[in-house]
């Protein structure tokens, strides 16, 4: 076999450079275990759940119930629920409904708000009660779902991304290389694979976020079902928007209220916007809204009281086209 002069020096090399980094879904994994130990949820970020959103939410829940003929057994879960305010929030609108079913908020930290069934468990993973007859939930769950990162190197290779605890990077394994790949705990093929369809490289530079996790996620959501209703609502992008607009990414750190450089040590949330269309595809019969369609916008009229200007103000926030507007709301109904 022939021999390159110099070659077990280089891996050498290489492998105590990346002593301490790993693929990213593993440093975001453990990072995210050890922020959300400690962290409350409200301390660090403020999402659109409020009372305009558990109005509309409880509309649909009601929907649903009905439906199905009101049964006995109707559930609602609500998945990276934090402390249930939600979902709470969202029962509180439902009347009779709110009596009837099981609330459910299934979250890693365990405090939850009372009178909602708190279930602390690390998902996609068992849950008891499932499969349910009502409606399972999540709201700004699957953008915190740690992915894979490809990155196209100087010469035109696509490799794997590699950090170490501090967020300093380096570029690991071509993602041609399917042995090399399995070593960082990654599935190269299938990487290959869904870039190739959802998020292609076009220049030195250019990375991908392997939506792969959330696809599976939403796939998981929707197997909690026997009948009803699976709603995911999120940051989303499209591959038109990935390939023009996002070419390196949307990975991001955040903490009280900041957003930070993504660094896995357990001190900041991380995040990055999910690939919404591939998600789509994984589950057919899934539906696509953007969140401006979900909010009408009523007209204000000139003698509204202070209640009535508030709200107005609260749904054209809800609405705006360049924030929460273009929120995605995916929808997946089981018979
Ligand atoms: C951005 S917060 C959203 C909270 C709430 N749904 C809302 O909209 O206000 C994400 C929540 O997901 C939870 N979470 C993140 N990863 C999780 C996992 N793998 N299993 C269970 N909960 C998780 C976090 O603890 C956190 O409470």
């Amino acid at each position: 076999m022939a021999r390159v002069d110099g070659l077990d020096d280089v891996v050498t090399l290489q492998r105590s450079r990346h002593r301490s980094s790993i693929a990213w879904s593993s440093a975001w994994q453990s990072a995210a275990q050890r922020f959300w130990s400690d962290a409350s949820p409200g301390e660090h970020f403020s999402t659109s759940a409020g009372d305009l959103l558990a109005d509309r939410l409880a509309g649909i829940v009601r929907g649903v119930d009905a439906r199905l003929g009101s049964p006995e057994d109707f559930v609602v879960i609500d998945l990276g629920a934090a402390d249930g305010a939600l979902v709470s929030l969202v029962r509180d609108r439902c009347g009779e409904l709110g009596d009837r079913a099981r609330w459910i908020a299934v979250d890693v930290r365990d405090r939850f708000v009372d009178g909602i069934e708190g279930v602390v468990a690390e998902i996609p993973g068992d849950l008891p009660a499932v499969p349910i007859r009502g409606v399972v939930m999540a709201h700004e769950w699957l953008d915190e779902i740690p992915l894979d990162i490809v990155e196209r190197d100087a010469v035109g290779i696509d490799r794997l991304v590699l950090v170490d605890e501090g967020g300093e990077e380096s570029l690991g394994p071509s993602i041609d290389d399917d042995a090399a790949c399995a070593q960082w705990g990654v599935d190269a093929a299938a990487v290959r694979a869904w870039i190739s369809r959802w998020w292609p490289l076009r220049e030195v530079g250019d990375r991908a976020e392997v939506g792969l996790p959330r696809d599976a996620a939403w796939t998981w959501m929707t197997s909690l079902l026997t009948s009803g209703l699976a709603l995911a609502v999120d940051y989303g992008h499209e591959r038109d928007q990935r390939v023009d607009d996002l070419r390196r990414g949307t990975l991001a750190g955040y903490r009280a209220g900041r957003v930070l450089a993504p660094v896995p040590d357990g001190s900041a949330g991380l995040t990055a916007h999910v690939a919404i269309d591939s998600c789509r595809a994984a589950v057919p019969g899934t539906t696509l809204t953007r969140q401006r369609d979900e909010f009408a916008l009523a007209h204000l009229p000139e003698a509204a009281n202070a209640d009535a200007i508030e709200r107005y103000f609260a749904t054209r926030r809800l609405r705006q086209s360049a924030g929460l507007g273009s929120f995605a709301w995916l929808r997946w109904e089981a018979p």
